[in-house]
């Protein structure tokens, strides 16, 4: 049995088609804002899909009062379902007195739930902070099926040295080689940031993400390809966070920018839902 929060409505139709039977529940707002749930269906297991997406804060507290409702239900087995991990970037503490906001995010999310699923979380590492078992579901086949016949033999390029698992997970799926930027200091004043040991000139290239929120940092490789002479290039990125004007600004610096649906905006054109379900059990 399936519950669908209110972040992940968008996914409904498709969820339904591959996940089967959509619990009974409903999800509204009292007058004054707060959220209100009611679980009509009962059972022993079930999984709640709920991405955490703006408002963030409204949709991890309907997981945890989802949660709970489900409990009084008497549901056994809990098991989340997250498209789109919110605070995930915040995973270190820079400045004096600043919390590991993904780690409370968790562990709160673990009072309730015993499995944990999320779609390309910022640093898995960070899911160790979940009590139960907690499983990073990086959509490899999905982007790689997605660009595999625009991109023909072209590589596979991860803006970071953080990201560089990304493009080999992709790079696999279609045989292709793969590398990342590196700022490499070329005199005492001079950085120059290039891809390390591979040569771009001529060849189509696929950037690979987990997030783009205002889009400096795809804009900044981008244009950084294109002065080192590479083919088409496209942006394969899991999580458009988009900030205001980022779709638009990304899009025209880009030969295709695509997204994942973990979060629905104007190019969320590669599904998650089968890999995401495909992990139930
Ligand atoms: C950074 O570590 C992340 O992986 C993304 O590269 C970053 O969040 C993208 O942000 P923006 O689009 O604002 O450059």
């Amino acid at each position: 049995m399936i519950v669908v929060g209110s972040g992940a409505r968008h996914l409904t139709k498709e969820i339904e088609r591959i996940g089967g039977e959509l619990a009974r529940v409903e999800i509204k707002k009292f007058p004054d804002g707060e959220k209100y749930v009611r679980v009509l269906s009962s059972g022993d297991e079930v999984t709640v899909v709920q991405s955490t997406y703006k408002p963030q804060d409204e949709n991890i507290v309907e997981a945890l009062i989802l949660g709970d409702a489900l409990r009084e239900r008497g549901f056994k087995k809990l098991r989340l379902l997250v498209p789109y991990l919110a605070y995930s970037r915040q995973d270190r503490v820079t400045h004096e007195g600043e919390p590991v906001s993904v780690r409370a995010v968790l562990k709160a999310l673990g009072i309730y739930y015993d499995e944990l699923y999320v779609v390309d979380v910022h640093n898995p590492e960070t899911l160790r902070f979940f009590p139960g078992k907690a499983v990073n579901v990086f959509p490899a086949r999905a982007i790689a099926e997605y660009f595999a016949e625009k991109l023909g033999e072209g590589i596979v390029l991860a803006p970071d040295r953080g990201a560089r698992a990304r493009a080999e997970a992709v790079a696999k799926r279609l045989g292709l080689e793969h590398s990342h930027f590196e700022k490499h200091r070329i005199s005492p004043t001079e950085v120059e940031i290039r891809p390390v040991d591979i040569d771009v000139e001529g060849k189509n290239v696929l950037i690979v993400d987990d997030i783009i929120s205002t889009g400096g940092t795809i804009m900044k490789v981008a244009s950084i390809l294109k002065r080192m002479g590479a083919g088409r290039i496209f942006v394969g990125v899991t999580h458009g966070v988009f900030a205001e004007g980022a779709v638009e600004r990304v899009s025209r610096a880009v030969d295709e920018l695509a997204v994942t649906n973990t979060i629905p905006t104007p190019v969320s054109r590669i599904n998650i839902v089968p890999d995401l379900l495909g992990l139930r059990g």
